[in-house]
């Protein structure tokens, strides 16, 4: 979502603001704007659209100005337009602010402030910050930011300028997070690292409630209370070169080609063969209350619930465990007992969502162990789980994910066979899903291989309006992804579907115009998915099927077939849904499709 830039020091501000809102665009937005300081005023250019449109505005004369703060917004406030792009302005265009979050007494503090006569120009929460600044403002911008903050509800991560103090810049968190970067003799604000990562390593993360002031001389951070503190400095890996899309077309594309290195990634280190478990040192702290755990409730969203509902099957296979699985969104509603023999497992790959952030702080409140599997370091999910293990998957930049999901499905069996090992699971049958593990990454390039094969296929099923994924058991999940991806990046209608319940009434819909896409590889649930098949084919509809590469029966019956190595049905999801990631990847393409960004959609949804 929107995505936040500032930057303090001696080279021109534009440029490097520029670079950095480029690197932001993955995140999905609809405007973007900047304000640099420039000779006693603040120089503020806005645009709809890419940053590329924004790069075209204002380009006149240079900018000589090296302080600068720069914003792409995704809206929720108000339509996307110039007026409601960010930076927001006060009355006497003196303070420049740039948002992310959402300020939930916006309105009350409008009303506030239009009383004492401030008018406002946008259709935002955020303009609200400018002028609550400005109302505080009586010449020293740290201040006048922070007993703004104190008057703020909901989530905000702030960059903020005054025209009056045009070495500095001010950036303040609480739920949405805020990165500095220390360069030398220049300093960073970002919402995310890797608009920082070209130009420095060193890294601090603020927490909530905290605030920082940089200079072109130094920065320096207090808490809410006006007192310093001194925070550690964390050295980041790369340069954040994985934001070249390497020869790829797409970044999805790079991104599912990376599998099984992400897949190598998961496991590094964290196989113990001789023991036939699994060594998760991020664990460790909470061991003791993994060994008697009752009960897990995973809860995530979007691809990230899929990979639970994977999960599911996956710890209930492994461990002695009740499991369920909650979309983060739906959490709260709930009336949920939460014990200490209870754990609470936020999957995110960003660490953001805000969904499954509010779900485990409402789970933290009632009692239960908060874990997380999360793949950005150090992100907010991360900072409030009790315990977790990170992906290393490496930075996913196209909207939809790929590598992250079957990374996901990775360190969750590497969970459920830690756990699994107390619980009662032999040395032989943990030797086994280690095995399978091992292998997995080999199996996944194999596939990669049948990419004509795929695309042959997609370009032959891309002239259809609606689809039909169908599969049972661990494929059910399988099912439901590959619809999620066709939709997202080609904007075709599909629906995921446990295979049993298509004749409770999507069944209706099957005609030569209604494909079905059937998950079918060999496992206990086969046979009945052939008989769902029977159904399709009896009624005229097209079938695709994602089968084992062994299986003859399979021809017979279904129209094309892509065919995938067998593994162990607990990680069939692993290699089933490469071919649907590639699959709906060609259509979009075949389709003319922004397939890194497709319409409406953000990488990391930080708003409820
Ligand atoms: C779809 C997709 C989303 C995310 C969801 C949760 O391809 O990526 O459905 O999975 O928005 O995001 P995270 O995993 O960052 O919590």
């Amino acid at each position: 979502m929107c995505g936040i830039i500032g930057y303090c020091g001696g080279r021109a501000a534009r440029p490097l603001l520029l670079d950095g809102l480029k690197r932001l665009e993955y995140r999905g937005y609809d405007s973007a704007g900047l304000a640099v300081a420039d000779g006693g005023r603040l120089n503020v250019v806005r645009a709809v659209g890419k940053v590329s449109d924004l790069e075209k505005k204002g380009i006149e004369r240079p900018l000589p100005g090296h302080c600068g703060i720069a914003h792409t917004r995704w809206a929720t406030h108000g339509r996307p337009s110039e007026a409601n792009a960010h930076p927001h302005l006060d009355c006497r265009e003196r303070v420049a602010v740039v948002h992310n979050g959402i300020i939930e007494n916006y309105l009350e503090l409008k009303q506030e402030l239009q009383a004492k006569g401030h008018a406002f120009r946008s259709e935002t929460d955020s303009e609200v910050v400018a002028h609550l600044i400005e109302e505080c403002f009586a010449g020293d911008l740290e201040k006048a930011v922070r007993l703004a903050v104190l008057r703020l509800e909901g989530t905000f991560g702030l960059a903020v300028m005054h025209a009056d103090a045009p070495e500095q810049v001010v950036a303040a968190r609480r739920g949405s997070p805020i990165i500095l970067g220390l360069g030398e003799g220049e300093f960073f604000a970002a919402s995310d690292a890797n608009a920082l990562l070209p130009y420095t390593q060193k890294v601090i993360s603020l927490n909530d409630d905290e605030m920082a002031v940089l200079s072109p001389g130094g920065y320096h951070i207090k808490n809410l209370n006006d007192e310093f503190l001194q925070k550690e400095i964390e050295i980041r890996e790369g340069r954040g070169e994985e934001a070249d899309k390497k020869g790829f077309e797409h970044y999805m594309l790079k991104e599912i080609f990376e599998q099984p290195e992400a897949i190598e990634n998961a496991c590094r280190g964290r196989l113990l063969e001789s023991e036939g478990v699994s060594k998760l040192g991020g664990l460790e702290p909470v061991l003791e209350r993994l060994k008697n755990l009752k009960r897990l409730v995973i809860v995530s969203c979007g691809t990230s619930y899929y990979a639970g509902l994977c999960g599911r099957y996956i710890f209930e296979s492994l461990c002695e465990l009740h499991v369920e699985v909650e979309v983060a969104s739906e959490f709260r509603y709930r009336r949920l007992k939460l014990d200490a023999d209870t754990a609470v497992l936020a999957l995110s790959q960003s660490g953001e969502t805000a969904d499954t952030l509010a779900a485990i702080r409402e789970a933290k409140r009632k009692g239960a162990l908060i874990l997380g599997v999360v793949n950005v370091v150090g992100s907010a999910i991360a900072q409030v789980t009790d315990a977790g293990v990170y992906n290393h998957a490496g930075p996913e930049f196209g909207v939809a994910s790929t590598k992250i999901y079957t990374s996901q499905l990775v360190v969750l069996t590497l969970m459920a066979l830690l756990i699994g090992r107390y619980q009662g699971l032999s040395f032989t049958e943990g030797s086994a899903v280690i095995q399978a593990l091992k292998r997995l990454p080999r199996q996944v390039k194999g596939i990669l291989t049948d990419i004509e094969h795929i695309k042959d296929i997609a370009q032959r099923y891309a002239r259809y309006q609606d689809f039909l994924f169908i599969g049972r058991q661990h494929n059910y999940p399988t099912a439901m992804e590959g619809a999620l991806k066709l939709k997202e990046i080609s904007y075709i209608h599909a629906e995921g579907y446990p295979a049993g319940e298509m004749k409770h009434g999507p069944i209706s819909l099957i005609d030569a115009e209604f494909p079905t896409v059937a998950i079918v590889t060999q496992d206990a649930t086969a046979d009945k998915m052939l008989s769902n098949i029977q159904e399709i084919k009896a009624r005229n509809g097209r079938v695709l099927a994602v089968a084992s590469q062994g299986d003859g029966r399979i021809t017979e019956v279904c129209d094309d077939v892509i065919r995938v190595p067998e593994t162990l049905p607990i990680l069939q999801p692993v290699l089933n849904i490469v071919p649907l990631q590639l699959f709906a990847y060609f259509i979009a393409r075949s389709k003319g499709r922004d397939i890194d960004k497709p319409r409406n959609l953000a990488k990391s949804v930080t708003v409820e």
